[in-house]
């Protein structure tokens, strides 16, 4: 089956957007990095907007900014990141890259596309303290796949340190099976075939784009596949496209997160698209073992509650 790229552009006309709550537009002059206060004590005012500052900036073309500073001004140096589909991370560098530039370009293969809007729905946090709950549907204009304006739900933790950087975040993709499904239902229709026909052109589109940038970035030492085919067969037949929480996994969806990144950083990136996976696209967690991981240095237990004892992520 060949399907010409140019007619997926249609398909998200199938779906049409009915995207709500989306009252924060595209933000034209993003929030400046956030004043240092030299105190973690900050007051519900200060976190609400230490919060609205990573949304604005999340979206782009603000996120385009961010990408070019190679260490964002609203990380901390050793900022530790951990989202549940795909897995942890570590240092602004790495977290620049993959909260921003991976979001980045509009005219780049990619299953969500950019961030246009976001709508916090859900926010509480305690005064004196330097963390925040809050859930966020951010509309993701979905640009490969016809413009299809996508709201996609993410609830996190953040924590910030005394100069207003983010320094411990969690976050969790609500409803992602669902969505990747929406996806790849619209690709069904377009093609007019079934989910599994979708499913495989899916894979041809996502592997094409891997070994183009294989091909591109991936040279002399950074090099992983000998040559177009053998990087062609090992991601549609060595390995599963993956499933909804397998995006750090040893799975085809892995390596189509991290090849946003190999442009940033070659030497580091090339690896994650490669046979090895490079430590990130690698089957190296059970369930039991990814769920009891003890990653984050501070807990998220607001002193008060003094339950330390009983929390197995410490
Ligand atoms: C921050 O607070 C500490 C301890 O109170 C103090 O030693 C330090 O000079 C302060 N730094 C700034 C930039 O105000
Ligand atoms: C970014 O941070 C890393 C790690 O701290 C550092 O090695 C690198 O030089 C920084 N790069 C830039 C452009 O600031
Ligand atoms: C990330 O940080 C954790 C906790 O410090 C550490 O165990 C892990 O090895 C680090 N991972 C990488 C890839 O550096
Ligand atoms: C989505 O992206 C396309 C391509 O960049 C652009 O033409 C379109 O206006 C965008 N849609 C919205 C709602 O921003
Ligand atoms: C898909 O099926 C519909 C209805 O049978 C038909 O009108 C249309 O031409 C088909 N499209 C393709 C691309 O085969």
């Amino acid at each position: 089956m060949h399907i010409p790229w140019t007619s997926l552009l249609t398909a998200a006309t199938l779906l049409t957007p009915r995207v709500q709550g989306t009252r924060t537009g595209p933000s034209s002059s993003p929030s400046p990095s956030p004043r240092p206060k030299n105190t973690t004590q900050y007051s519900i005012q200060e976190l609400w907007a230490l919060e609205k500052t990573f949304w604005d900036n999340f979206l782009y073309p603000a996120n385009l900014e961010q990408t070019k500073a190679i260490n964002s001004t609203l990380f901390a140096p050793d900022i530790q990141g951990r989202v549940d589909i795909t897995r942890v991370f570590n240092g602004s560098t790495l977290n620049t890259e993959y909260l921003f530039g991976l979001f980045s370009d509009p005219t780049h293969l990619s299953l969500v596309g950019v961030p246009i809007a976001y709508s916090i729905t859900q926010f509480t946090a305690a005064a004196n303290t330097n963390l925040a709950s809050a859930t966020t549907v951010v509309t993701f204009n979905a640009t490969s796949f016809g413009n299809l304006l996508l709201p996609v739900t993410i609830d996190t933790w953040i924590m910030w340190n005394a100069a207003g950087q983010i320094e411990q975040y969690d976050a969790t993709f609500r409803w992602f099976g669902f969505l990747v499904d929406t996806l790849v239902g619209a690709l069904a229709q377009q093609i007019n075939g079934t989910t599994a026909a979708a499913t495989a052109y899916l894979t041809q589109l996502l592997a094409d784009q891997i070994c183009a940038t294989h091909d591109a970035y991936c040279t002399g030492a950074n090099q992983q596949y000998a040559d177009r085919d053998a990087c062609y067969a090992f991601l549609t037949q060595s390995i599963p496209l993956g499933k909804d929480y397998e995006l750090g996994r040893n799975t085809l969806l892995c390596r189509e997160v991290h090849e946003h990144m190999v442009q940033y950083d070659p030497a580091v990136h090339c690896p994650h698209i490669g046979p090895t996976g490079g430590a990130y696209c690698v089957d190296d967690q059970s369930y039991s073992q990814k769920v009891l991981q003890q990653y984050f240095r501070t807990s998220w237990l607001i002193p008060e509650v003094g339950g330390a004892g009983q929390d197995v992520w410490l």
